[in-house]
């Protein structure tokens, strides 16, 4: 599925819309000093209000964010507002961060921090503007690809900017049971270089590989339907963005497959929407959902600050 550069919210239902300053909250929300987690009216994802990371973050509550996870596979914590560190240490509390092959868009002295951003300054970005632009989940092209990524809203535009989350569970569980069981023990390369050439004639400011970073990026197989390790849930795992093809079907057959896929991992009943409040950090679930950034308007300011915790082989 293409997407432009800019996706109109027609369709999937836009959640919780705030105005679009980005200025530091002065009071918690209703909920502070206890944490609260209320599922969206969507088909996945649950907000989660009153979590205060200045303090250590007590076993049982630790306990409630991960089940939440697991359960709602997107977790928005909303009025969150807490430093690099902070959101380094949290991420850390799921497992060991990984570092993005792109290091000139690390935060200054966080490098477990990707900067998501479309500003220029002097003239060179400052962050990996289009990270988001084809549906992917997050390092998917590595042998040991994403638990998940927590996104801290740092900058936000006037309008656009929305990120959009696809349940794979869903996705699995509606396929049509013959393709479930053409696709059940297939195998699928997932390639960080498959749009880098695409996506550097479209924003020419993405940066050339050097032969470390390329090394660094070798193909990759995993399975075409993964087992969730935590919930023994399965889920679809191929994307637009990094997904080549599917091993050992010839070529045009491998293609019609991925694209019937695509089409499928997308629909927009299994979408949740994503628009973005000030101070809003998103957690989501690499192993169980996909993701798009809709993009917004070249001239507005966009920046986000992600970390990104690694997962275990997908089987
Ligand atoms: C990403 O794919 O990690 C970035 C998503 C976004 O920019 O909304």
């Amino acid at each position: 599925m293409r997407n432009a550069s800019f996706i109109a919210p027609g369709g999937i239902p836009r959640v919780g819309r705030m105005s679009a300053v980005f200025a530091p909250t002065p009071a918690r929300s209703a909920a502070s000093g206890r944490l609260e987690i209320r599922p969206l009216n969507a088909p996945l994802g649950a907000e989660v209000l009153g979590l205060d990371l200045s303090r250590p973050l007590a076993d049982d509550d630790f306990q409630r964010i991960h089940r939440a996870h697991l359960d709602h596979h997107v977790l928005v914590f909303r009025d969150l507002q807490i430093t690099p560190q902070q959101q380094i240490d949290f991420s850390r509390r799921f497992g060991p961060l990984q570092i993005h092959v792109l290091r000139q868009f690390q935060l200054a002295g966080h490098p477990e921090i990707l900067v998501v951003s479309n500003i220029k300054e002097n003239g060179q970005p400052i962050g990996l503007g289009d990270a988001g632009h084809y549906w992917h989940s997050d390092l998917s092209y590595k042998e040991l690809p994403s638990l998940g990524s927590m996104l801290h809203a740092q900058e936000l535009p006037s309008e656009g900017g929305d990120t959009l989350f696809a349940n794979q569970h869903l996705a699995w569980e509606r396929l049509p049971e013959a393709l479930k069981e053409r696709v059940a023990g297939l195998r699928a390369e997932h390639h960080y270089l498959a749009k880098y050439a695409e996506l550097q004639q479209r924003n020419p400011w993405r940066p050339n590989l050097t032969p470390e970073q390329i090394a660094e990026v070798k193909p990759v197989v995993h399975p075409v339907v993964r087992t969730h390790p935590e919930t023994g849930r399965k889920a679809l795992f191929v994307s637009e963005h990094f997904t080549t093809r599917i091993v050992g079907l010839p070529e045009d057959e491998s293609r019609a497959l991925l694209d019937e896929l695509f089409k499928l991992t997308t629909l927009p009943e299994l979408i949740y929407r994503h628009v973005w409040q000030p101070h809003d950090m998103v957690f989501w679930d690499n192993r169980s959902v996909t993701h798009l950034a809709a993009g917004c308007p070249d001239h507005l300011r966009r920046r986000l600050n992600r970390t990104t915790i690694e997962g275990t082989a997908p089987f």
